[in-house]
């Protein structure tokens, strides 16, 4: 209920960055943590991108492999709080504790130091302009090892509901951002779920990245 709370003022306070009204369910969290979930025999770096209060995460964490470290990627505050709480209290969180950082910025900010093996999204992409969905999508890329996964999810038919009762410029960008993902999906999705079991239904992408071979040049 804790967890129901801080999502329901989140949502009040910042709709377009929180995106849901509700933590993802144990459905959708577990599709979203599938390829992690898979056995490998090297150890892997995994970047979770919007985690929220965690509702992804525990699975996450409960499927790491003993060599993977785990990045947690989240702008707000109060979420960040919380994760910080449940890697101390969760069980699954806490026993992975060692391997999983808390990183409190945009995902747009995140230093490209590293290069991760998976990337599961939470982020809210329908909520965000064409503009910013462009710039998170790159900054994948960037972030991504050759042959990374990306796992995200979005709400079943959510772009097709808004569109029917919106106007011009918000069927614009819904449009865009469509387009986008079309895009990205493109050759590129090795599985989609469905999910009916969340609130919302959603379907879960899972993408291959080409990623970046090596480190883009240091700016000074
Ligand atoms: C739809 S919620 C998903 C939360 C959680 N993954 C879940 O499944 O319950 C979106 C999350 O992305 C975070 N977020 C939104 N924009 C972000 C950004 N630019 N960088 C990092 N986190 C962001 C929000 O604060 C929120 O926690």
């Amino acid at each position: 209920m804790h967890d129901y709370r801080l999502f329901w003022r989140a949502v009040r306070n910042s709709f377009r960055t929180t995106g849901a009204i509700v933590p993802s369910g144990r459905w959708l969290s577990r599709a979203l943590a599938r390829f992690v979930a898979e056995p490998s025999d090297l150890p892997r770096r995994i970047l979770e991108a919007g985690p929220g209060t965690g509702a992804a995460t525990r699975h996450i964490a409960a499927v790491l492999g003993p060599g993977d470290h785990l990045d947690l990627v989240e702008v707000n505050e109060e979420f960040v709080r919380r994760l910080r709480e449940r890697l101390q209290t969760d069980p699954p969180m806490a026993a992975a504790a060692e391997r999983i950082r808390i990183l409190h910025c945009r995902i747009e900010d995140l230093p490209r130091d590293d290069r991760y093996d998976l990337i599961v999204s939470g982020l809210p992409l329908n909520n965000f302009s064409v503009a910013e969905v462009d710039t998170i999508l790159r900054g994948f890329g960037e972030l991504a090892r050759p042959d990374a996964v990306l796992s995200f999810f979005e709400y079943i038919a959510i772009r097709r509901l808004k569109a029917a009762v919106a106007g011009r410029a918000e069927r614009e960008r819904l449009g865009g951002i469509g387009r986008r993902l079309e895009g990205l999906l493109a050759g590129r999705e090795i599985r989609r779920e469905t999910v009916w079991l969340n609130v919302p239904p959603a379907w879960v992408h899972h993408v291959q990245l080409e990623g970046a071979a090596q480190r883009p040049p240091h700016k000074p």
